[in-house]
């Protein structure tokens, strides 16, 4: 039998609703496999340990955090907490403290769901955006100065290294080299930002050199958006900074019918720290409670954690079960359906049992 090591953060609004929903999927496949084993500690860190204890999770939550093979996240964020206190107080910790430095986003249009782009539906938009996860824009750089005074300023510094570009330009070029389109698209704003995004440019021409069979081209952000929702056929693997992959990931989720079935894996690729993995949406606090939290996104970031941890073959079983329940029509609300997170976490996990 083999067994990891899971650690659960479901945290805020919605998700402790979708990571319970998750940890049943991930139960029934084990019981489906029988030959692997998820031991599951949960951590109740979040907005309400902020709210008794003044911090987001313990001063020495990442070394708590270190013996595990992988993160389970749910989301932060508080109606009555400012944003960046609860992201910079959990989030951005564990993806830096653990130089999760690639953002993995997979995005594509599942069986049963419609995409907001007319005439497009499953197989037209099928693409992987990564996202550079530890510097950037999001490098936590800056200041402020004179606070409240008329001549206040304050600055938020991007800092992209030759270590960190080439780092994750490698990983974007190797994983377009393992899809069947051995594609990438290198996303930047080299016209307007001069010294940065022109480093990105020479550094994925440099990269490129490495994997001859595979194809690339690049694109200033502002036209991606263009692309994404003109042509989402002509794109496969993408690759860009914090910021902008940030933004156009929000943009593919929407394309593919809704934020909530878009999930994200934080990987450190040298696996010298457990990876994260969560939906990409946030805590929703106008759903929360309702019992109607899409939970296909937390589905996928699991089958993303499968997948890392080399059990490759429950991850496509847990997806086959995913697309077979929304082919049926069983969704939630924010893709058109009727049903609640606990049907369609049921159906899921039935559609597991039954799989060959
Ligand atoms: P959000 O992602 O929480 O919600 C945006 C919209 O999408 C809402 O209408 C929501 O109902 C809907 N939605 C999101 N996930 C859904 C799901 N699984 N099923 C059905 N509908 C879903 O983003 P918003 O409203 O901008 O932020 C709310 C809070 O979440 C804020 O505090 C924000 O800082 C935090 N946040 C945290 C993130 C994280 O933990 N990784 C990511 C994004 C936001
Ligand atoms: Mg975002």
């Amino acid at each position: 039998m083999r067994e990891y090591k899971i650690a659960a953060i479901p945290a805020d609004g919605i998700g402790p609703e979708v990571i319970a929903a998750g940890l049943q999927a991930l139960e029934s496949l084990q019981q489906r496999s029988g030959d692997f084993k998820l031991n599951v500690k949960h951590f109740d860190w979040g907005s309400d340990y902020y709210k008794k204890t003044g911090r987001m999770m313990p001063e020495d939550g990442l070394e708590q955090l270190k013996p595990f093979d992988a993160i389970f996240f749910g989301a932060v964020g508080a109606p009555d907490i400012p944003d960046h206190i609860t992201l910079w107080g959990l989030r951005l910790p564990i993806c830096q403290g653990f130089d999760q430095y690639a953002n993995v986003r997979p995005t594509r249009i599942l069986p049963g769901i419609s995409s907001p782009l007319a005439g497009v539906g499953p197989g037209d938009l099928d693409w992987v955006i990564v996202r550079e996860n530890s510097e950037g824009e999001y490098a936590g750089q800056g200041g402020r100065t004179h606070r409240g005074l008329p001549e206040e300023v304050a600055t938020e510094v991007s800092i992209f290294t030759r270590v960190g570009v080439t780092r994750i330009m490698r990983f974007a070029f190797k994983l377009a080299q393992s899809r069947p389109r051995k594609f990438l698209t290198v996303v930047t704003k080299s016209n307007a930002q001069r010294y940065g995004m022109v480093m990105w440019d020479e550094i994925a021409a440099e990269v490129a050199q490495e994997f001859p069979d595979v194809t690339w081209d690049r694109m200033l952000v502002d036209a991606m958006t263009v692309r994404m929702t003109l042509n989402p056929q002509s794109l496969d693997t993408i690759v860009a900074t914090n910021l902008h992959a940030d933004i156009l990931s929000d943009l593919a989720g929407a394309l593919a019918g809704s934020l909530g079935v878009a999930p994200t894996a934080n990987i450190d690729p040298e696996r010298r720290f457990p990876s994260m993995f969560e939906p990409i949406h946030g805590s929703a606090f106008d759903i929360t409670g309702k019992g109607i939290a899409n939970p296909v996104a937390t589905f996928w970031t699991a089958a993303q954690m499968l997948d890392h941890l080399g059990e490759g073959a429950a991850a496509t079983r847990l997806m086959r079960a995913v697309e077979t329940v929304s082919a049926e029509g069983i969704m939630t609300p924010d893709v058109g359906g009727k049903a609640t997170t606990q049907e369609v976490t049921d159906a899921v996990c039935e559609a597991i049992r039954i799989s060959n």
